[in-house]
């Protein structure tokens, strides 16, 4: 008994001191034929298909292809078949006596008793070792719960170094992923962010020289002070940092929680370069089609006064005229457009948003009462302050209520409604119109997108009303969204955020 404690404990030593596989079995086998003074054994490993994984012999006197040939039959006719279809140990006392053994050729001794237990771990079956000797009657059934208490040992230290071998093969992937990305990965902890984690890409971006980064304040480790201030200590989101050497890289700040801060950033300088040729292409554009659409609407107002035209020609004038005039607001709304998009500082000041939305209803009220459409306005009883540009606030309001009376048909409803849900002042603006197919309500304030298709009744229109809204919603740190349905109609959110009295400054 005393032998028994002395040998599990020794297993358990040996299990413990080593996470390499195969010398930590190659040990357990050493100790356990050692203490059943036996001629050998071997330890053999499954996968989930049953495929050996492993085959640990004490004795390494034979080939690795004799050992699959000898393997697949002792699998398949013999003990160890035998012990995994059963699920558990056994004994044979004599081979000779016994039909389970299955005796190799060329094996240096013939084996005549034997002992064998899984390796069993939440029923599943990791594996199997098994102890032999030349003797008969060497092993007794009293033999049989110290190998199973080997074995369960075993099994237990299998499974710890596979969920070892497997989080180290997770780590080292996750390592290889973030040293390899081309984006710069930036980790901190605490208010003087210290470092924790800094990607080759965040050394070169952050000019780090120093090998000795790890748990040092960002600020001791990188020159670049003013860039940091920028991404990291004032942490914000999607915020554009141009670098030293004229890259302009896009920052993604997030808290993780037990981890730290995250700093991603993503060089978008190809992008920026994009950007800047179609703005450039399209104010060029456009600056150059002004001057030929003016001399155009001139000759055609000329003619008109000519006095000796007919009916037909001053009819095919007047669709002339017409078309010129939706190619200059086409081209009035993308000059601006592309004004706003690349505006860095506009005039800004408080905005009531109470009497902007009175101006733009009383504008409207003409064009609606022409189209038999019921126009309302429901203000708020506060007085809601927004802080921006009045223009363009009012431009993106009067947008949504053109859109609302061009696409409601006659004796339809138009309302105009101002609410604020502490946060934000919401514009509201339904009407009970055409209204949008679901597919299409993605699309609906992206750039020339139109969601009716072009037919007779075509309503004019050149899809930029809505992304200038957007645009000008976004300026203003605020939000446009749509809730519609297909000939029942459209309401449009539009969220500005409030400007408090406290705010205003005294
Ligand atoms: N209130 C609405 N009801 C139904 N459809 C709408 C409404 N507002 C916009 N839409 C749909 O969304 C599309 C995009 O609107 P947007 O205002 O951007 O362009 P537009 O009205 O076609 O042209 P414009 O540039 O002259 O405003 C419209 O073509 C229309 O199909
Ligand atoms: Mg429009």
């Amino acid at each position: 008994m005393q032998e028994q404690l002395f040998l599990l404990n020794q297993i358990s030593d040996e299990l413990n001191k080593d996470l390499d596989l195969d010398n930590m079995l190659q040990r357990v086998i050493d100790l356990t034929v050692t203490h059943f003074q036996a001629t050998s054994g071997s330890i053999m490993l499954f996968d989930e298909k049953r495929r050996v994984t492993k085959y640990i012999l004490q004795l390494h006197n034979i080939s690795s292809d004799q050992a699959n040939r000898i393997l697949g039959q002792v699998l398949g006719e013999g003990f160890a078949g035998w012990v995994l279809e059963h699920g558990r140990g056994d004994v044979i006392v004599d081979t000779q006596e016994d039909d389970r053994w299955y005796n190799y050729p060329n094996q240096p001794y013939t084996t005549r008793s034997v002992v064998a237990a899984p390796l069993t771990r939440k029923n599943r079956i990791l594996g199997l070792v098994t102890i032999v000797d030349q003797e008969p009657r060497h092993f007794r059934q009293e033999d049989l719960p110290l190998l199973n208490a080997i074995a369960w040992q075993a099994a237990i230290a299998l499974e710890n170094a596979q969920l070892f071998y497997q989080t180290e093969l997770e780590r080292a992937k996750l390592s290889a992923i973030i040293n390899g990305s081309k984006d710069a990965v930036i980790v901190t902890q605490g208010d003087d962010n210290k470092v924790q984690l800094l990607n080759p890409a965040a050394r070169s971006i952050l000019q780090v020289t120093t090998e000795n980064w790890q748990n040092h304040p960002l600020q001791t480790i990188s020159d670049l002070n003013g860039l940091l201030e920028t991404v990291i200590a004032q942490a914000q989101d999607n915020e554009e940092v141009r670098l030293p050497d004229g890259r302009t890289m896009q920052s993604n700040v997030v808290d993780v929680p037990n981890v730290g801060r995250l700093t991603l950033m993503h060089d978008i300088s190809p992008l920026k370069a994009l950007d800047k040729m179609k703005t450039d292409f399209v104010l060029t554009f456009t600056h150059d089609l002004a001057a030929p659409l003016a001399a155009i609407k001139g000759f055609v107002e000329l003619m008109k006064m000519d006095g000796f035209l007919s009916d037909q020609q001053l009819e095919d004038l007047g669709a002339i005229q017409l078309s010129v005039n939706q190619m200059r607001t086409l081209i009035s709304d993308l000059q601006e457009l592309t004004r706003l998009e690349t505006l860095k500082n506009m005039q800004r000041c408080d905005i009531v948003l109470n009497s902007t939305l009175q101006k733009s209803f009383e504008a409207f009220q003409p064009i609606a009462e022409v189209k038999k459409i019921q126009l309302s306005l429901d203000s708020c009883a506060d007085i809601l302050t927004t802080f921006g540009n009045p223009a363009l606030v009012s431009r993106a309001i009067e947008n949504l209520v053109e859109n609302a009376i061009k696409y409601t048909g006659p004796k339809g409803t138009v309302s105009i409604r101002l609410s604020s849900n502490g946060e934000n002042a919401l514009i509201i603006v339904n009407d009970t119109g055409l209204g949008i197919a679901t597919e299409k309500l993605p699309n609906i304030f992206d750039k020339f997108y139109r969601a009716h298709t072009p037919g007779e009744n075509e309503i004019p229109g050149s899809g930029l009303g809505l992304s200038i809204v957007k645009t000008i919603a976004e300026r203003h740190g605020g939000k446009i969204w749509v809730e519609s349905e297909l000939n029942v109609g459209s309401t449009f959110y539009l969220a500005l955020p409030l400007q408090y009295e406290n705010e205003m400054g005294d």
